[in-house]
């Protein structure tokens, strides 16, 4: 982890693209490594618009235990670490595939979430707001099971159900995050991609804007990726680069190690 180590030392402009790698680390299974959400049949469509248009019971059912449980969850160690960095100067942003909010609870300011989140929900009939805790409660209060999954799908007052706003297969991207992100790995001197199959675009497409640019990408990962011959430092694993990050930028003055 030396190389990687001293290129953010040397860095002016350092950015983190995280995947669901980074969140394995606190409990929640990733998507496609060998303990993965879609190992389960059919589970490509628990995040399809269309499937949700047809069966919105397929995504409360398929999703409750990674987006509904998240009080349950605490940031891990590369949250930890991530943060460590913000705080040392060396981070200018996390770019994250992730919706588990966790960059956020482990306090990194300058998060950016191209696949969206669940903080807010919106109605697909009439567009109506609701948060993520009052979709909780719902959940929470349950009520009369529907669909093929025998699951409780909140609804607004006019019937229609509730959508978090996470980018589901078939949607477009946050624009104005997108746009950052894609800012963010122009400007990079260094790029950390950190538990990510790099396998959905476009942001999978980002780590190349900055190779383009001439800066240098670190892939930390278990399994491969596709810009592992263009990397300058290729890694397997994560909890190992979080403890080499800590031991390398201390934590401010009057911060408790963590
Ligand atoms: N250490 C190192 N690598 C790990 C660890 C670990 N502890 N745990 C998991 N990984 C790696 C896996 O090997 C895998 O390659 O993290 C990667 C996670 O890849 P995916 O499961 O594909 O997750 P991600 O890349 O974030 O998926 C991208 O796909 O389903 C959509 O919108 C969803 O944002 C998601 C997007």
């Amino acid at each position: 982890m030396q190389k990687l180590i001293e290129a953010v030392r040397g860095a002016r402009h350092v950015v983190a693209m995280t995947g669901a790698g980074v969140s394995t680390l606190c409990g929640i299974p990733d998507f496609r490594g060998p303990q993965g959400l879609y190992k389960q049949p059919d589970a490509e469509r628990i995040f399809d618009i269309d499937w949700f248009d047809r069966d919105p019971s397929i995504y409360y059912r398929g999703a409750f235990d990674i987006v509904y449980a998240l009080a349950d969850y605490t940031p891990g160690p590369v949250h930890v670490a991530l943060k460590r960095l913000e705080d040392a100067g060396k981070l200018d942003g996390i770019i994250t595939q992730n919706i588990d909010m966790l960059h956020q609870k482990a306090g990194s300011s300058h998060v950016y979430e191209v696949h969206g989140s669940g903080i807010l929900h919106h109605c697909r009939r009439c567009g109506a707001e609701a948060t993520f805790g009052e979709i909780v409660a719902m959940l929470k209060k349950g009520g009369r099971p529907e669909g093929s999954a025998g699951v409780f799908v909140p609804r607004c007052k006019c019937g229609g159900p509730y959508k978090p706003d996470i980018t589901f297969f078939g949607e477009a991207l946050p624009e104005e995050a997108f746009l950052k992100a894609q800012e963010l790995s122009i400007s990079a001197d260094v790029m950390l991609v950190l538990g990510t199959s790099l396998t959905v675009f476009p942001a999978a497409g980002l780590p190349r804007l900055t190779l383009q640019r001439g800066g240098n990408v670190f892939v930390v990962n278990a399994q491969p990726t596709p810009i592992d011959d263009f990397c300058a430092g290729r890694y397997e694993d994560l909890s190992e680069f979080a403890d080499a990050v800590l031991a390398a930028f201390p934590a401010p003055a009057g911060e408790k190690e963590s």
